[in-house]
């Protein structure tokens, strides 16, 4: 897949009426407060809107946000389905689960963030939308509701595309985190308009692309996290470009079984067993070092106060699990990455929400943050992990895409990218 796409830079956007993709989709607190928790996305997106206000262009914002159900009937089926009695499943409470899953409160942090006005569509592409688009004058912002709020978004329904593109002369697109979504606002609007990247996607790409095309080596790759079944892609397509690949999180311990070790109550996923042989066999092969916990943390239960003991790997007793790489391979990871011209990190070694299992994701943290080695952190909980234990100014790159980067990794096309005019 080309990379190499037209960005903001390249087009004459002043005066036009531009479309712009973000991804607000922000953490809020769950009390329904609309408070944002975390607003790394809305900052991320400034330098762009920035650029195009400046520029003199009249810009017209969407994203999405969480997973509204866009119908009152598939909100009674899919509540229905996870067990709810139908006879409380009222219109009133599915609006209200919408009503919660407004960018209302991303128009207001925005609004903070640049000191200026941001208006607020009350839906997508409905009267209010239009209305606002078409009365919006250069270095104005509007930020349209959530864009899921239509059904057709996650359809990529060419409908709702042109829609959005007939407000616009210019579709720019931001949103990172979403590229991996082939949807009406993150790939159907470009059939319709001209379409470019912004400076968040063109450094993504630049980094992340970089170090998998022509990496600074040698490249570690850290991969972590509970699942081997939702790293597989990873794993497969760095076999081909790292030179070390580390293995850490829950995902350590179907490894660990495959080799016949006891892993207790550990997480597993017996169906991968195979497959996680097969990895160390063909890791083996390509001659690509793939390092395994040598030993382990466990707990004799699921909790922050969980009693506590270190065993080599392979050795975890019945009624206790693994949930933390252990002092000895703390250190040989640490050792792999001090070396490294290039380090990616996916995935928390160890459930680093509890205190007692968090040291293995914190000394990979700290080992990053003091390393001469590009850093890049794919998105989701390494990202949170970096950025609660003060390390995220150490880094190179934290993405701001979670499944985006995973995808981005395992070499999968990006319907958001793909769709955007080549250089
Ligand atoms: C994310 O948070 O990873 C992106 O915003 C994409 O969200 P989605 O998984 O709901 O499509």
């Amino acid at each position: 897949m080309n990379y190499n796409k037209k960005t903001v830079m390249d087009m004459d956007v002043a005066g036009k009426k531009v479309l712009l993709r973000c991804d607000f989709n922000v953490p809020m607190a769950k009390d329904g407060s609309g408070v944002i928790t975390d607003d790394k996305r809305i900052r991320a997106a400034l330098p762009t809107i920035r650029y195009l206000l400046e520029q003199g262009a009249a810009v017209i914002a969407c994203s999405h946000m969480g997973k509204p159900v866009a119908t009152y009937e598939s909100y009674v089926k899919k509540q229905t389905e996870k067990g709810k009695d139908p006879a409380t499943l009222t219109e009133e409470k599915w609006r209200k689960s919408l009503a919660e899953l407004s960018l209302a409160p991303v128009a207001k942090r925005l609004s903070e963030l640049l000191e200026m006005e941001v208006i607020m569509a009350a839906d997508v592409v409905g009267p209010d939308a239009q209305a606002k688009a078409a009365a919006l004058q250069p270095g104005q912002l509007l930020l349209l509701e959530n864009t899921r709020f239509e059904k057709g978004e996650t359809k990529n329904d060419p409908a709702l595309a042109k829609a959005m593109a007939d407000m616009a002369e210019l579709y720019v697109s931001d949103a990172f985190g979403a590229v991996h979504r082939a949807h009406a606002s993150t790939a159907g609007v470009a059939d319709y308009l001209p379409a470019v990247s912004g400076f968040l996607i063109q450094k993504e790409l630049e980094v992340i692309g970089g170090a998998l095309a022509a990496p600074k080596r040698p490249l570690v790759a850290i991969l972590g996290g509970s699942k081997v079944s939702s790293k597989i892609g990873v794993i497969d397509n760095l076999l081909s470009i790292a030179d070390t690949i580390i293995i850490g999180g829950g995902m350590a311990y179907t490894f660990s079984a495959a080799k016949g070790g006891k892993i207790g109550n550990s997480l597993f996923e017996a169906d991968w067993q195979d497959y996680a042989n097969q990895m160390v066999e063909k890791a083996a092969q390509k001659g690509v070092k793939l390092l395994l916990p040598v030993d382990t943390v466990c707990g004799d239960k699921f909790a922050p106060d969980a009693n506590v003991q270190v065993v080599p790997a392979g050795q975890i007793p019945d009624g206790w699990e693994g949930l933390d790489i252990g002092p000895k391979t703390v250190e040989l990871y640490c050792a792999a990455v001090q070396d490294a011209g290039t380090v990616i990190w996916n995935g928390p070694m160890g459930v680093f929400e509890f205190a007692a299992f968090a040291k293995g994701t914190e000394a990979v943290a700290e080992a990053l943050s003091k390393t001469d080695a590009i850093t890049i952190i794919g998105g989701g909980d390494s990202a949170a992990a970096v950025q609660q234990l003060g390390y995220a100014d150490k880094m190179s790159h934290i993405s701001t895409g979670g499944g985006a980067s995973l995808e981005f990794m395992e070499g999968k096309e990006l319907p958001g990218v793909a769709c955007l005019l080549d250089r």
